[in-house]
């Protein structure tokens, strides 16, 4: 793999670039005070414009409860970027974007916020291609969507308009909830409006899974039961839970992490080829995916071990600092069951997958900051060097590197230089950063600017997510009712609980070690 020559700008990539342009669009972003928006939503907007992809029209009105200013706002935007986009000064960049930001403060629930935001948008002079942002606590989404529609404010006032809106996870908590916001979604918008974020989507490597595997000719023919023995999902967090309790006490690892990110990742790499690259061919094949799970079973049953293993972090030490266990952080019960660990073991019901054992696990707490998906192939069907290599042959690999240190590694058998026929496992290593020569982007920039752009590919569509959650439920469901107040502990900075090793072992398989 080479490296362009210097840092500086590529021109190989300059060339190569065809990036369209949105149209001129408004950005309307509800809980324009949160974290959300100061992390995540303001440094992209100033990112996608450094980067010359916004339109020439193009304004943000943030709405949120916190009484503030137009001014104050800016200000905030200005903080922002200087503590999320390294910006110590506002820059040429900021200081445009700044001009077009406006806000507005009101109960959501309040449908005089509404007709606020409409003549606010007015007073702007806002194109008619308007983005709503639901950067709010999953409780009031259907309320911003009623009082949206209500207000007239889901439908264009010109024929050149347009009116979507992106949706923040969690996406309901259960089956049900995720059905009841879909209907009450759909009351109001088309489907083609509505944009269910998943940030892993936005991930340069995830999005690479598809031209990895359908613009390569030489993976897609061993994509498949013959060759690959099990595929292993791993997104390992080393933080605990931060203060976010008050959500993750009723989330817990499986609904946070597994039932959006790590679906949409298996899907990537499980799915058929689409006949194009369009949104809905790709998103058909993704569901097709989800629908060929076999249900998860939560506990052994006749002739099956349970394909879920749930656990808890412990006080232990994580790179080198003492940290507390999940039931002593700040606003989590002592005797809290919510798990912050979770390992799965998926089987799939289709022709490309029979018998091809997807082991997927998250958790909190753990001795490293990494995500991979690792696909394990079988091994050649004869050692015929074991006569003078006796270890045995390691299986090929084929590791990405979702994050960090963005890239692809093959893992195969080489000669060990100098010896008569000794084999040693070696690497074969692209790597974005040296590849490319740019930094890849940050996911929400990707997600924002395609959903101003209009294009939903990379965006869960409600038929995912209702297929995905109707694999979750039943494993909460089984917990619940199993009553247990007890849970797997693993010690903060070990990798996961022994029931999820036993899990593996009894597959004659383990986990990577990373
Ligand atoms: C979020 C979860 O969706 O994803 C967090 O709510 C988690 O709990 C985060 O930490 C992980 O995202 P990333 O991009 O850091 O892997």
């Amino acid at each position: 793999m080479s490296a362009p020559p210097g840092d500086g700008p590529n021109p190989l990539l300059d060339g190569l670039r065809i990036e369209p342009t949105p149209e001129p669009t408004a950005l309307v972003i509800f809980g324009a005070s949160g974290d959300l928006t100061r992390r995540k939503l303001l440094p992209a907007i100033y990112q996608l414009s450094r980067a010359q992809h916004l339109p020439a029209r193009f304004n943000v009105l943030g709405v949120a409860r916190s009484p503030m200013t137009d001014d104050q706002f800016r200000q905030q935007f200005h903080e922002s970027l200087e503590e999320f986009a390294g910006l110590t000064q506002p820059d040429e960049v900021s200081s445009a974007l700044a001009q077009n930001l406006g806000y507005v403060q009101g109960e959501m629930d309040d449908p005089g916020l509404y007709a606020k935001v409409g003549a606010k948008l007015t007073e702007m002079r806002c194109p008619d291609g308007v983005l709503f942002y639901l950067a709010v606590p999953p409780v009031v989404y259907g309320t911003i969507v009623e009082q949206l529609s209500a207000a007239g404010l889901t439908t264009p006032a010109t024929p050149q308009g347009w009116r979507r809106i992106i949706v923040e996870k969690p996406f309901g908590t259960d089956l049900d909830s995720a059905r009841e916001l879909n209907r009450l979604m759909h009351a109001h918008l088309d489907e083609s409006q509505i944009f269910r974020i998943d940030h892993y989507l936005g991930k340069e490597t995830v999005q690479n899974l598809l031209v990895f595997r359908f613009a390569n000719g030489m993976f897609e023919p061993v994509w498949n039961r013959r060759y690959i023995d099990h595929v292993q999902i791993t997104a390992a967090e080393t933080v605990g839970v931060e203060r976010r309790a008050n959500y993750y006490e009723g989330a817990g690892a499986l609904r946070d992490m597994v039932q959006n990110h790590l679906m949409q990742v298996l899907a990537m790499i499980a799915m058929e080829p689409p006949i194009a690259f369009s949104a809905e061919n790709v998103r058909d094949r993704k569901h097709d995916v989800l629908a060929s799970i076999q249900p998860i079973a939560t506990s052994p049953e006749a002739g099956r071990d349970a394909d879920v293993v749930r656990a808890q972090y412990a006080a232990g030490w994580v790179a080198g600092a003492e940290v507390p266990g999940y039931r002593q952080e700040d606003g989590v019960s002592p005797d809290s069951t919510t798990e912050t660990y979770v390992a799965l073991r998926l089987h799939l019901d289709s022709w490309r997958w029979a018998g091809v054992p997807f082991y997927l696990r998250t958790g909190k707490r753990l001795p490293k900051r990494t995500t991979e998906i690792a696909i394990q192939f079988r091994k050649p069907p004869l050692h015929i060097f074991k006569r003078i290599s006796p270890t045995a042959i390691a299986s090929n690999l084929l590791i990405v590197n979702v994050q960090p240190d963005e890239g692809i590694s093959v893992r195969f058998e080489a000669k060990l230089p100098g010896s008569r026929m000794q084999l040693a496992p070696v690497m074969m290593n692209f790597r974005y950063g040296s590849a490319f020569g740019t930094a890849v982007p940050e996911a929400y920039e990707t997600l924002l600017l395609d959903a101003m752009l209009g294009d939903p590919t990379l965006f869960a569509r409600h038929d995912f997510v209702e297929a995905s959650w109707s694999l979750i439920t039943p494993v909460h469901e089984a917990w619940r009712a199993s009553g247990s107040t007890a849970i797997p502990i693993y010690e903060a900075g070990e990798w996961g609980p022994r029931e999820a090793d036993a899990m593996m072992s009894a597959d004659t398989r383990r986990w990577r070690t990373l």
